[in-house]
C-alpha cells in the first residue's frame, strides 16, 4: 500500500480520535481490530488508545496553545447559546437603523404577495408626529417607501395645510409589506407586524400618531370600532395621543369626508403645538 495512503489513514483516525476527544463519543464506527488490519498494511504500527490521546493533547497544545480543557468550553458555549425569540431581537434594537435590519429579514412581516420590497417608514426620526396608514399599495412597494402615491400626495397636501413638511413628520404603515390586491390587512398580518411598529414608535417617540383609516386606528387601538367613532377625539395610547382621521384614499372616493377630515387636522395642529412640538 502506498505510504500516502497509509498517511491519510492515520490522519483521518487521529482527526476522529481529537473530534471524540472534544465533543464525546458520537455515532461514527470505528473499523474493528480485524477491518483495520484488511486495510492498514502490517508493517504500520497502530498507535495504543492511550498513546493517540497523548499525541493529539500534545498537537493541540502545540499549535493552538490551548489546553483540550480550553477548547471544550469554547464549543460547548457555542453549543449552549440559546436561540432569540422574535420578540427579544426586537427588544434589542436601539435605533431605527437597527430595527429595519430586522425588518428586512423577517419573514413574518410578509404577505402573500411574493418578491414584495420592504416598506419600513419614512421622515424625521425625532418626530413629535407619527402618522400610521394602513400597508403599502403598488407605487410603494416598488419604491420602498411608504405614501408615495395618489394617497400619499393628498396627505403631503393635508399635513401641508397644517403646516407640516413631509420632513418634519415621520410616516409608517401597519403593515410593511404590500398585500395581494391591495386587499385588506389580515388580522393575523396586524398581529406579525404590530410589535415593529411599536417598536417603531417607541424609537421614534412622537408627542401625537394621527391613525389614517380605520385599519390603522383599531389596529393601535386594539379595538374594532366605526371610523365615525374613532375620529375627532384623542385617545391614551401607550403615555401618548392618538388621534384617527379619514384615510385619504377614502377622501379621493368620497368629498364629503373631507369636511370632518379638515377639523380632526386643525385639532391636531392645536394640540401639537400646545404639547410644544417642534418645529
Ligand atoms: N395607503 C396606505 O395606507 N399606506 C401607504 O403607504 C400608501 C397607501
Ligand atoms: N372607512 C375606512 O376604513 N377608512 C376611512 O378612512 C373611512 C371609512
Amino acid at each position: 500500500m502506498a505510504e500516502s495512503e497509509n498517511d491519510l489513514i492515520s490522519r483521518t483516525i487521529r482527526f476522529l480520535n481529537q473530534q471524540k476527544e472534544m465533543y464525546g463519543d458520537f455515532s461514527v464506527e470505528f473499523a474493528t481490530e480485524s477491518q483495520k488490519h484488511e486495510t492498514v498494511s502490517e508493517e504500520t504500527e497502530v498507535a495504543t488508545e492511550a498513546q493517540k490521546h497523548e499525541n493529539i493533547e500534545e498537537k493541540i497544545e502545540a499549535d493552538t496553545s490551548v489546553s483540550v480543557e480550553e477548547v471544550k468550553t469554547e464549543y460547548q458555549t457555542e453549543e449552549v447559546k440559546p436561540e432569540l425569540t422574535e420578540a427579544e431581537l426586537i427588544a434589542q434594537c436601539s435605533t431605527l437603523e437597527e430595527l429595519k435590519a430586522l425588518c428586512e429579514k423577517a419573514e413574518t412581516l410578509k404577505t402573500d404577495l411574493e418578491g414584495t420590497n420592504l416598506v419600513f417608514g419614512v421622515g424625521n426620526p425625532n418626530a413629535d408626529l407619527m402618522i400610521i396608514g394602513e400597508a403599502p399599495g403598488f407605487n410603494e412597494d416598488k419604491q420602498g417607501e411608504p405614501f408615495v402615491g395618489e394617497a400619499g400626495q393628498l396627505l403631503d397636501k393635508i399635513m401641508a395645510a397644517i403646516h407640516f413638511k413631509r420632513d418634519d413628520i415621520y410616516i409608517a404603515n401597519i403593515l410593511k409589506h404590500r398585500p395581494p390586491e391591495n386587499r385588506d390587512p389580515k388580522v393575523e398580518e396586524r398581529a406579525n407586524s404590530l410589535p415593529y411598529l411599536l417598536k417603531q414608535i417607541e424609537l421614534v417617540d412622537p408627542k401625537l400618531i394621527l391613525c389614517v383609516g380605520r385599519v390603522s386606528g383599531t389596529t393601535l387601538l386594539g379595538k374594532d370600532d366605526s371610523l365615525k367613532n374613532m375620529r375627532s377625539k384623542f385617545h391614551e395610547f401607550n403615555g401618548r395621543e392618538l388621534m384617527v382621521t379619514y384615510h385619504p384614499a377614502a377622501l379621493l372616493r368620497n368629498q364629503q369626508w373631507k369636511r370632518p377630515t379638515w377639523e380632526d387636522v386643525q385639532k391636531l395642529r392645536e394640540r401639537y403645538d400646545e404639547l410644544g412640538g417642534k418645529p
